[in-house]
């Protein structure tokens, strides 16, 4: 109850009381009627207080929740709130509008085909064979050849794909819980003593999550399609990911940990895991069938590089009823520009956060909340893409904000630019899908992405475009939005 309407309902019950009070002394009953009026108004100052405090309960409640990462899908109660920090008057409302405005008068290049993309499809589909002579140290070129400071990739990897396949093959040494986040993943330790992450499979492909973006476990398909999209958008910034079904008893049970093996456990003919961490629980167990479970193998990066987490400036608040400073001030991000790290004269770090934003967007990942430099001796390292499970939410909804370093900054790495132009009129979603197929008949599993969540990445793409449009005529020349740094 607002305040307004507790003060009017105030007033129709003292007004009700006053005519009493007057038939009242009319009967010459002065002191009886004095007697009631006091009840009266202590039953209704009481009646208020309760309300009041009650109100103000409730949100002290809501203060305490602690910040959650890496949350699970929502309770009744928290969802019936969704939809109250609109009370905060956003500035994304106004370029919500201004956007769809620039959606409809959209140039028709952007729906056309442009067939520069069979060139770079076709080159990178012919990194992915598979080479017959693999070496024996084959897992020094990821680790000591490949990152520097622009990719962990090179623009051209002819041994991609042998390299993605030895880590679809290499032999489990050893599994531990993995300590990082807050959700189950393992650590593996693989033969050559290389190292990757296993994420598994919590969702089947056409699971929609629904609630706010950072909603949900990680999509451990999400991280595979993220790998080859990085490649599609020439942003190699991407761990090396590929799917792989793990015979739990054989290769897990085996070799774990002594803390990892206490939680595992068999429930009929399947095994079942629940793991160390932070939301790891017995009452909610990761399953095979029968022993068999498929995940996500994350390249695990070298240590060398010397990976440094930060903050990122457009974070979230995680709590529905508070904004944060960049969902309430246009001007935002001259203010994250005042700030060295981020000012385009000594670093392209802002403008691999508007890629990041891109890339983000285009996969419906709302939870970027930290971002990873590989801070070994490189001068202006790119801004890794690492942790993309948050990915491939909701098909059905663009979550335009992810796109707020793109439209308040209103500037682009020309390179990322030029790829988004390459894969218009559709062929974004068509290019993914090659590249993504040949990792599902590799791995044996279901296609790992479904046609709901390649079309709405076409849709999304355009939206892109719309907002690069929107900036040229904003900033009045393409030279100021559309920049060559690197
Ligand atoms: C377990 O496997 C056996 C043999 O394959 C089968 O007969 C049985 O029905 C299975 N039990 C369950 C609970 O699925
Ligand atoms: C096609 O892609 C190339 C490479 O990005 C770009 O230079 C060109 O402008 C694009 N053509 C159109 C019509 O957008």
């Amino acid at each position: 109850m607002s305040s307004l309407s507790i003060s009017i309902y105030r007033r129709l019950i003292f007004d009700h009381v006053f005519l009493f009070l007057l038939q009242m002394i009319g009967r010459r009953c002065v002191l009886l009627a004095l007697g009631i009026l006091l009840i009266l108004v202590i039953t209704v100052n009481i009646y208020f207080i309760r309300i009041i405090v009650e109100n103000s309960s409730q949100k002290s409640q809501f203060k305490n929740l602690p910040l959650v990462e890496e949350n699970y899908l929502p309770g009744p109660s928290l969802r019936k709130n969704e939809n109250s920090r609109n009370f905060q008057k956003s500035v994304g409302e106004d370029i919500n509008e201004k956007i769809k405005e620039e959606t409809q008068i959209l140039p028709s290049k952007y729906f056309k085909q442009n067939t520069s993309y069979l060139i770079v499809l076709e080159r990178l589909l012919s990194e992915l064979k598979i080479m017959d002579n693999a070496h024996e140290d084959i897992w020094s070129i990821p680790s000591n050849n490949w990152p520097d400071a622009h990719q962990l990739i090179p623009p051209s990897a002819p041994e991609l794909g042998t390299i993605l396949d030895a880590l679809r093959k290499a032999k489990v040494k050893h599994a531990d819980n993995a300590v990082l986040g807050t959700q189950l993943k393992l650590m593996l330790t693989l033969e050559n003593g290389a190292k990757a992450v296993f994420k598994p499979q919590w969702y089947s492909r056409d699971t929609v999550i629904r609630g706010p973006v950072y909603y949900g476990k990680d999509r451990h398909n999400a991280e595979i399609v993220a790998f080859h999209l990085s490649s599609l958008l020439a942003l190699r910034r991407v761990p090396l990911a590929v799917i792989r079904k793990l015979d739990l008893n054989n290769e897990i049970r085996k070799h774990a940990t002594p803390e990892l093996y206490t939680t595992m456990y068999q429930e009929g003919n399947d095994t079942c895991l629940y793991g160390v961490c932070h939301y790891c629980s017995s009452n909610d167990p990761v399953c095979g069938t029968g022993d068999i479970l498929e995940g996500a193998l994350i390249f695990w990066l070298p240590r060398y590089l010397h990976l440094v987490k930060h903050r990122h400036p457009w974070q979230r608040t995680y709590k529905k009823k508070k904004l944060a400073p960049w969902e309430m001030d246009d001007n935002y991000c001259k203010k994250v520009k005042e700030s060295k790290a981020y000012s385009p004269q000594f670093s392209s770090r802002l403008l691999d956060l508007v890629d990041t934003a891109v890339f983000d967007f285009l996969m419906d990942n709302g939870d970027r909340h930290h971002y990873e430099l590989a801070q070994n001796n490189f001068h202006n390292p790119a801004v890794l893409l690492i942790d993309n499970g948050k990915s491939l939410g909701n098909p059905d909804v663009d979550h335009l904000d992810i796109l707020a370093p793109l439209y308040q900054c209103c500037i682009i790495h020309k390179t990322t630019w030029d790829r988004l132009k390459m894969f218009s009129g559709g062929t974004l979603s068509l290019s993914l899908e090659k590249l993504i197929a040949r990792e599902t008949i590799m791995a044996d599993v279901l296609p790992l992405i479904s046609d709901a969540h390649l079309s709405a990445m076409d849709r999304r793409l355009l939206t892109i475009y719309a907002v690069v449009e929107y900036c040229v005529k904003k900033k009045r020349y393409v030279s100021n939005v559309i920049l060559d740094h690197r």
